[in-house]
């Protein structure tokens, strides 16, 4: 893995450094990049004049191990507005908020709606692209309206023009998502948090190790991760990339897994079953 680079800050504000994006994702895998945070409009702006990629949590991500050309834009703490979610049921949100603390302070405030996203290591940027989700709800459920910065302007979209589906969301291209407008409905505490249980539940079996949650996307009425199970897939191992125990359709990274063995991993997964899978990750720099 290359070590990160001692970091420039530009006349912008923006901090630019060369990182592997191994630490930047959630599977721990991935190779180098000009990594460019940003914590203002100027910044991004000044980040997103070149081709780029947007990065979130990283929690989707399968980057190749030679990393990518492409600069990648991580919006930073001044587009984290997890603060601000009060009793306002109806607001804006920076798009580096994270879903964890935003799902338990609505929670606190009475504010139903985000149940469903229970668990989901993303940050809202990465929510609204993806349309994140669960059986119990997902992000097109509460979804407004967005703010996203495209050849250097700041566009307003309705939810309805992102044509929001099962983990796929389509933004203008070469999009940097900035803000998102929530509309949350009025509860209790108490009924959003036994709302959360369910999900909860729902989520006992997936595994706790290092992982991009689920690989492929389910196949009409049918479960990605069962049918792998079912076919005697669990514990296939390439490297130190692993078909999770718990779960089938994830796969987890022991140590030191490289890309190329998540995605060999895959290919062996896909030859071993009848059914045609797709793939819900992103994957950068194949
Ligand atoms: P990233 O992975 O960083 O990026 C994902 C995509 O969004 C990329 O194409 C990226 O370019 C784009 N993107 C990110 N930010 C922006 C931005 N500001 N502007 C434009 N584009 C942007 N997903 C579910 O749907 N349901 C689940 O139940 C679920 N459970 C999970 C459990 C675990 C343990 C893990 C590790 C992952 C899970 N996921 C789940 C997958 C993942 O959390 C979601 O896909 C999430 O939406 C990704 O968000 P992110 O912020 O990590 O985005
Ligand atoms: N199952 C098995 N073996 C397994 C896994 C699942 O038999 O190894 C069976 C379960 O027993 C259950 C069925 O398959 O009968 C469905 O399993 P589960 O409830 O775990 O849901 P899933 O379809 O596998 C989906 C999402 C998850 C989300 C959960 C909870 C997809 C691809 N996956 O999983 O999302 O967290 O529901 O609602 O849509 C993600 O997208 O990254 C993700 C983790």
């Amino acid at each position: 893995m290359t070590a990160a680079q001692p970091q420039t800050v530009r006349a912008s504000g923006a901090r630019v450094a060369v990182r592997p994006l191994a630490t930047l994702t959630t599977l721990r895998v991935g190779g180098p990049a000009e990594v460019w945070e940003v914590d203002d409009l100027a910044s991004a702006r000044d980040a997103t004049a070149e081709r780029f990629l947007a990065i979130g949590a990283g929690s989707n991500l399968l980057v190749a191990d030679a990393g990518v050309t492409d600069r990648v834009v991580k919006l930073g703490r001044g587009f984290d507005d997890v603060r601000s979610l009060g009793a306002e049921a109806d607001l804006w949100l920076g798009a580096a908020t994270p879903l964890p603390g935003l799902v338990r302070r609505a929670q606190q405030a009475g504010l139903s709606g985000l149940e469903g996203l229970l668990g989901v290591p993303a940050v809202l940027g990465g929510a609204v692209a993806m349309n994140a989700g669960t059986r119990f709800g997902e992000m097109s459920d509460t979804l407004q309206e967005v703010e996203v910065l495209v050849d250097g302007h700041v566009e307003r979209l309705a939810a309805a023009e992102l044509k929001l589906g099962y983990r796929q969301a389509r933004l203008p291209e070469g999009g940097l998502l900035l803000r998102a407008r929530l509309a949350l409905a009025r509860s209790t505490p108490d009924r959003v948090a036994a709302a959360m249980r369910a999900v909860d539940d729902a989520r006992k079996g997936q595994p706790k190790n290092k992982s991009a949650g689920c690989a492929f996307k389910n196949p009409p009425g049918d479960s990605a991760g069962r049918l792998i199970d079912a076919a005697g897939l669990k514990g296939l191992r390439v490297g130190d990339a692993m078909i999770s125990h718990e779960h089938g359709n994830f796969v987890v990274n022991l140590g030191s897994a490289r890309a190329a063995d998540v995605a060999a991993l895959l290919g062996l997964v896909r030859e071993r079953l009848d059914v045609p899978l797709e793939i819900e990750w992103r994957r950068w720099g194949w």
